[in-house]
């Protein structure tokens, strides 16, 4: 099938465009590249054995979207175009706003003038607030607003495509929730970018190991957990690019509806556990320093993965050691991420 995918110059689109190409599919690639850069296009080419389209282009455009749809008409489309930093998006909720529902609005009616009927979307576990208690499944209750407008951009999209999808009975959208991506491509070739100072655990650890930072600042270890230190659901970026592809499969079948799936690996680590993690797999010690809260931060979250192995025959299947391993040899092998 020929794919669309939004976003794909990014962390998990380029894993994701990868796998896809090794799968046999076409894949059309439009980014506007605020938060990507074009060698990660270049390696997607490499790994893929393949070409693969490249529009340099903002999804919210929508004269010039129209004009790439009607040229590629694409079977189905990933939409993973967005801005995702959650204390980004507290102090410029409107730039928030506008482009990640506003790209989404924008692609939804292209997609209807030009009659393509498919969409998986990148979906977040923040979604599911403080409402319930892990394991967290898909039919839990949501909350009205997450903990930033990131997240309540997540759920606006997820509501706006359960309202086209309830209008439009021939449309079928894939919401994929995912919980705490990292890792990179075995390669070592394409992994995560970050532009200065990570805010997410694992790219902020792997550059403490290259020597780019003194030391992790753990925020918080009086959590109620076992060590104090959060848990979260760590998942393989490899694991979650071919949970896409196993979602486009819903799409060869025929017609699948709305349908909601977790991506994640069922298994809580602390930041302690994952600290040691990498520090095994850096053969080194990581310096760290226990901070006070961050703020927002969950004690404890991870996925109840059993729909998506029931439905679509998915499971992550790499483990945290994996995860270190893969995303130490892409920082080591590009101290820079992709350069200028
Ligand atoms: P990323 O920033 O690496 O990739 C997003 C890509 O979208 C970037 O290449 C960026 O240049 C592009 N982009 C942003 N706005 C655009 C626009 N208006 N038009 C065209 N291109 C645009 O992020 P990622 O980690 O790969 O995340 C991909 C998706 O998954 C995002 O929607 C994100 O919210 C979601 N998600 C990410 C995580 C995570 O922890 N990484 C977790 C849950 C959900
Ligand atoms: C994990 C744990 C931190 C950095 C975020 C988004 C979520 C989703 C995934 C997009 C927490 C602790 C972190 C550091 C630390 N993204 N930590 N020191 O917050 O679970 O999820 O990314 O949808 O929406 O909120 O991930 O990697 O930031 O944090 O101690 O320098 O690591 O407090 O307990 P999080 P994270």
């Amino acid at each position: 099938m020929k794919i669309l995918v939004t976003g794909g110059a990014g962390y998990i689109g380029s894993h994701t465009c990868v796998v896809l190409l090794q799968q046999g599919h076409e894949v059309v690639i439009v980014d506007n590249l605020c938060n990507s850069k074009p060698a990660a296009v270049e390696r997607i080419r490499e790994l893929g054995g393949k070409d693969v389209k490249f529009y340099k282009e903002d999804v919210c455009n929508e004269t010039a979207l129209g004009e790439i749809f009607r040229r590629e008409q694409p079977g189905a489309v990933i939409h993973f175009a967005g801005l995702k930093a959650v204390g980004e998006s507290v102090e410029k909720p409107l730039e928030y706003y506008a482009n990640n529902v506003g790209s989404t609005l924008t692609l939804l009616k292209v997609m209807g003038e030009t009659g393509v009927k498919n969409i998986v979307f990148s979906s977040s576990a923040t979604v599911y607030g403080d409402v319930e208690d892990p394991p967290l499944r898909e039919d839990a209750a949501l909350p009205n607003h997450a903990n930033c407008p990131y997240g309540t951009t997540k759920l606006m999209i997820e509501q706006i495509l359960k309202d086209y999808a309830h209008a439009h009975s021939d449309f079928n959208a894939v919401l994929l929730r995912y919980f705490n991506p990292v890792g990179a491509h075995e390669s070592g070739r394409i992994g995560e970018d970050p532009s200065g100072i990570p805010n997410n655990l694992s790219p902020y650890i792997v550059q403490v190991v290259v020597g780019k930072r003194d030391k992790l600042h753990i925020f918080g270890n009086d959590y109620p957990t076992p060590d104090g230190t959060c848990i979260r659901d760590y998942i393989h970026v490899v694991d979650l690019a071919e949970g896409h592809a196993a979602a486009l499969k819903l799409f060869e079948k025929g017609n699948c509806g709305l349908r909601v799936y977790n991506l994640g690996t069922g298994r809580g680590h602390s930041v302690m556990e994952v600290v040691k993690a990498f520090s095994e797999a850096a053969g080194q010690d990581i310096p760290y320093v226990i901070e006070g809260r961050r703020a927002g931060d969950l004690p404890e979250s991870y996925a109840d993965c059993q729909k998506a192995k029931d439905e679509l025959g998915w499971e992550a299947k790499k483990t945290l050691q994996d995860m270190c391993a893969d995303a130490l040899r892409w920082q080591r092998q590009n101290p820079d991420g992709y350069g200028d």
